[in-house]
């Protein structure tokens, strides 16, 4: 049966009042990356760091799927194939959906890790810097996100999908950042179909085959019931 990976971004949580990150007032609109989502921003100002992933952190708390992660999650229980979710985003909208194969490349709100010992942790709603660590006790927390410059989660595993991919999807991320940006590529390589789902073309629209354009509450399910057909 079909190997289904599907790539989300911001896009696919915008309906879900959750921001993006490059559209008009995005968060990078808001804020500098370099001083709340780079290692050198967080040694610099840990305070301003933290509480930017608190805010984001209750937002999402707070926020619900949309029709695009329940059609995602829909697909998962019903396509006789394989279904990975590679996901861009730290909400857990996917989850709360029901989706259960799930990865987070970039990390995860409701996860703390420890800087020292890497130990993770369901993070609390407000993280403070010097939270201890419940395994080493070193003050040493941190929000579990990959900031720029770090290394993504489970690569070996994502790149391992794309090889044995039937079918790759991109919902919702404009194609900015690597390595997901690449993905599309190494989908293509290995002779997958290759369809964007994007409220508009992304950096990368001409890599895929097919292309579905609008807003993803829309376009997914109306992909989904395609595919289940
Ligand atoms: N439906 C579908 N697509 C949408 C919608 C919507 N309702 N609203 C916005 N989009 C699209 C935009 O057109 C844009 O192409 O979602 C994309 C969002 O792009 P970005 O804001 O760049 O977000 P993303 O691609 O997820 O960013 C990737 O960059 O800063 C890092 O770590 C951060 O994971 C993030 C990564």
């Amino acid at each position: 049966m079909s190997k289904i990976v599907i790539l989300t971004g911001a896009g696919i949580s915008a309906e879900s009042g959750l921001g993006t990150f490059r559209d008009e007032g995005g968060l990078w609109a808001q804020h500098r990356i370099e001083d709340v989502a780079t290692p050198e921003g967080f040694a610099r100002n840990p305070n301003l760091v933290v509480d930017f992933y608190n805010a984001r952190r209750a937002q999402a708390a707070e926020a619900s799927p949309n029709a695009a992660h329940d059609a995602l999650a829909r697909l998962e229980r019903h396509h006789k194939g394989e279904v990975l979710i590679v996901t861009q985003n730290v909400d857990d909208l996917h989850e709360k959906a029901g989706s259960q194969n799930v990865v987070h490349m970039h990390g995860a709100l409701n996860s703390a890790l420890c800087a020292r010992c890497e130990n993770r942790w369901p993070a609390p709603l407000r993280m403070a810097p010097g939270d201890a660590c419940p395994s080493c006790a070193a003050p040493s927390a941190r929000p579990d996100i990959v900031w720029f410059g770090e290394i993504p989660y489970q690569m070996e595993r994502i790149e391992a999908a794309l090889s044995r991919a039937n079918i790759f999807a991109a919902v919702g991320t404009s194609g900015n950042v690597y390595p997901a940006a690449g993905f599309v590529q190494l989908a293509r390589m290995t002779g997958a179909r290759t369809v964007e789902l994007n409220l508009e073309p992304s950096v990368t629209v001409s890599d895929f085959e097919e292309t579905h354009f609008g807003k993803a509450s829309e376009t997914v399910p109306k992909w989904v019931d395609n595919l289940l057909r």
